[in-house]
């Protein structure tokens, strides 16, 4: 059912309670999540965004409570992805004549995914508006890979409103939706994960954007993104969250990822984190085994630190395939201005150490001399070793 979000501006999405993954399952879900979509019922009736194609008949239904199909005047596309798009072509059987607005490369995965190339598609460009009569109108502003190359935002003017998409989202499940009334450890965590996880790729492009955001000087009562929380409560909090985020952000944490054979890695990495904390009490120090935690939160707490240190035993020559599949993750993310360390014991031939530094090179990272490349099961003199990777990190 529809939720006022201010004056005749309306929620209309799906709280999507039991989601456990997104993005097939690449990305995980602990708190649910949401599909948010938004009805205006100002002189002209418009519908920004839809949800995703297996909520489309309850959507579609829930729509036509609302509004009668034919006094529909637009729908604004914001971004092509099936979580946002997936109701489009069930509303388009029934309204054919429907205008689309949407960007140039909407056209493109709209085209490309639901294959109607007669759509009235209607392609706008930052500072482009429709007006929805008394006196208020939206204004678009592309936003260009974030996340997609067809995303982009709408800022409705009169009630101060900015359709965020994806941007300023989670993956948050909240009956209450607005962010005053969320669980706030909770929200600003799945906010953190979100971007470090879908957006950490593209900071550089976020941190330009939000500034041209900035220099708009536009009044922003309200943010509603397309996912979790709508931001009524001080919603520049979250875009400060953004402007941090987006360069090079660390904490005074340093983040330890391993998995191991015999536990001869992880006494290594059990002994590094003891050495870090030594030398420096006031900074954060996590453990986690790259095989048993889920790699999404893995790398949240990757994304917060200021070092890594990454272990695995040789095995094949090689590292251990739960080891390389999370660090291909991680040079995907494209992290800037963090150090690592490598360690990792072996029995015969001993690759390890040189294929994590050539993947953490890869991946972005400065990678410090230090090391331990240990024979078997580490001995006491192996153990103090630890200590110069704990230096170099501290
Ligand atoms: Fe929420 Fe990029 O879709």
């Amino acid at each position: 059912m529809k939720v006022q979000v201010k004056n005749n501006v309306y929620w209309l999405g799906k709280v999507d309670w039991e989601l456990q993954s997104f993005h097939g399952d690449d990305y995980s879900i602990n708190n649910g999540s949401s599909q948010n979509a938004y009805l205006i019922l100002e002189e002209k009736k418009i519908l920004v965004d839809t949800v995703w194609s297996p909520h489309s008949s309850e959507f579609l239904e829930n729509l036509k409570k609302e509004v009668d199909l034919n006094e529909l005047d637009a729908i604004i596309v914001q971004h092509g992805e099936v979580d946002h798009s997936g109701a489009l072509p069930a509303i388009m059987a029934e309204r054919p004549d429907l205008p689309i607005y949407c960007t140039a490369n909407g056209v493109k995965s709209l085209t490309g995914q639901f294959h109607h190339p007669e759509w009235d598609y209607r392609v706008v460009k930052t500072g482009d508006s429709l007006d929805v009569g008394n006196g208020k109108s939206l204004v678009f502003v592309e936003m260009p890979m974030l996340h997609w190359p067809d995303s982009m935002a709408s800022y409705l003017t009169g009630d101060n409103i900015l359709f965020s998409n994806d941007a300023f989202g989670q993956h948050f499940g909240v009956g209450e939706l607005f962010n005053d009334r969320a669980d706030q450890c909770i929200l600003f965590e799945e906010a953190i994960k979100y971007y470090a996880n879908i957006l950490t790729p593209f900071s550089a492009l976020a941190k330009r954007k939000l500034q041209e955001i900035i220099n708009m000087n536009l009044t922003i009562d309200i943010i509603a993104p397309s996912h979790g929380v709508i931001w009524r409560d001080n919603p520049l909090q979250i875009v400060e969250k953004y402007v941090q985020w987006s360069d090079n952000y660390q904490e005074d944490q340093i983040t330890i990822v391993y998995d191991t054979m015999w536990d001869g890695t992880k006494k290594l990495a059990h002994k590094l984190a003891q050495d870090i904390t030594d030398l420096a009490p006031d900074t954060v120090v996590k453990v986690f085994s790259v095989a048993h935690t889920d790699k999404n939160d893995i790398m949240t707490e990757v994304f917060k630190s200021r070092a890594i240190a990454v272990g695995s035993p040789t095995m094949g020559n090689d590292i251990l395939s739960s080891v390389a599949g999370w660090l291909y993750f991680l040079k995907e993310l494209k992290m800037k201005n963090k150090k690592a360390a490598v360690f990792g014991c072996y029995g015969w031939s001993g690759e390890s150490n040189k294929v994590l530094r050539e993947k953490l090179t890869e991946a972005g990272f400065a990678v410090v001399e230090p090391e331990a490349k240990v024979n078997w099961m580490p001995t006491e003199e192996d153990m103090l070793g630890m200590r110069n990777i704990a230096e170099a990190l501290v």
